[in-house]
């Protein structure tokens, strides 16, 4: 695992956390942006004091890693994933994407469909995961609020590339719980719509997490 190269598109808030939660967990991170210069600030951030590292690089190669995070907004990263379906073509695709209303607290995808399924629907020819949706950016990049270590929860049909996804996070300070199937991804992307709204009403802004809580330890049935 430790050989895999993880390819982000995107160096803004969410690029820049993943990035360095995927370096603390020792892996080998290429970024890529529209912008050079944000993508350069966040490999050089990540790699940090931190065990794995993080490195720019062109679109092809980013394209060309054994996973890639699409850190980019919906419907954008359907838009990318269609235009680069064949480089994307068999490999594992992380959607983070939350549909967002200009108000950020509802989706703009209608019930019953997810942006997660709308790119898995559009590129039938990639696996697509959904992770680090409900996780906002400032607390990513920190990895805890309050000293409490963070969720991620991974939606997924493919349960071979939910256990890749959540084995690639092991040491990243997240713990990543499998959240079940794709279609799971409606709940968990309106969950971060939720917990926005609530962010709003108690002014934390997007100083938040969401975790679950279990009574005992948790051991999984998969
Ligand atoms: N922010 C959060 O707290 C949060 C939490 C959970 C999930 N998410 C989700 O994460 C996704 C990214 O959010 P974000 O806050 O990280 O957005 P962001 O700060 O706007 O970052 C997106 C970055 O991607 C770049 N970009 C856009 N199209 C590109 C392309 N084709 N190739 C290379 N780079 C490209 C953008 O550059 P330009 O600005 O030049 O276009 C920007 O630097 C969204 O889907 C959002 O719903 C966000």
């Amino acid at each position: 695992m430790s050989e895999q190269t993880i390819g982000i598109v995107g160096a803004g808030g969410m690029g820049r956390g993943i990035a360095r939660r995927l370096t603390t967990a020792g892996r080998s991170v290429l970024i890529t942006d529209n912008k050079d210069d944000a993508a350069a600030r966040v490999a050089q951030e990540a790699s940090q004091g931190r065990p794995g590292t993080a490195h720019t690089a062109s679109l092809e190669d980013v394209l060309s890693s054994d996973m890639v995070v699409l850190a980019l907004w919906y419907p954008g990263t359907v838009d990318f994933a269609t235009q680069h379906a064949t480089a994307l073509s068999g490999k594992i695709v992380i959607d983070i994407a939350n549909p967002l209303s200009d108000t950020f607290t509802r989706l703009t995808v209608p019930p019953g469909t997810s942006a997660a399924e709308e790119l898995a629907r559009a590129v039938p020819g990639i696996t697509v995961v959904k992770a680090f949706n409900t996780v906002p950016a400032p607390t990513l990049f920190d990895g805890t609020v309050g000293g409490t270590g963070l969720d991620t929860f991974v939606a997924s049909d493919d349960d071979n590339a939910k256990k890749e996804v959540i084995a690639l996070l092991d040491g990243s300070g997240l713990r990543a719980l499998d959240a079940g199937s794709l279609d799971n991804a409606q709940l968990l992307e309106r969950l971060c719509a939720f917990g926005i709204e609530l962010g709003q009403r108690y002014q934390l802004g997007f100083n938040f997490g969401i975790k679950y809580l279990p009574a005992t330890e948790l051991t999984s049935s998969s």
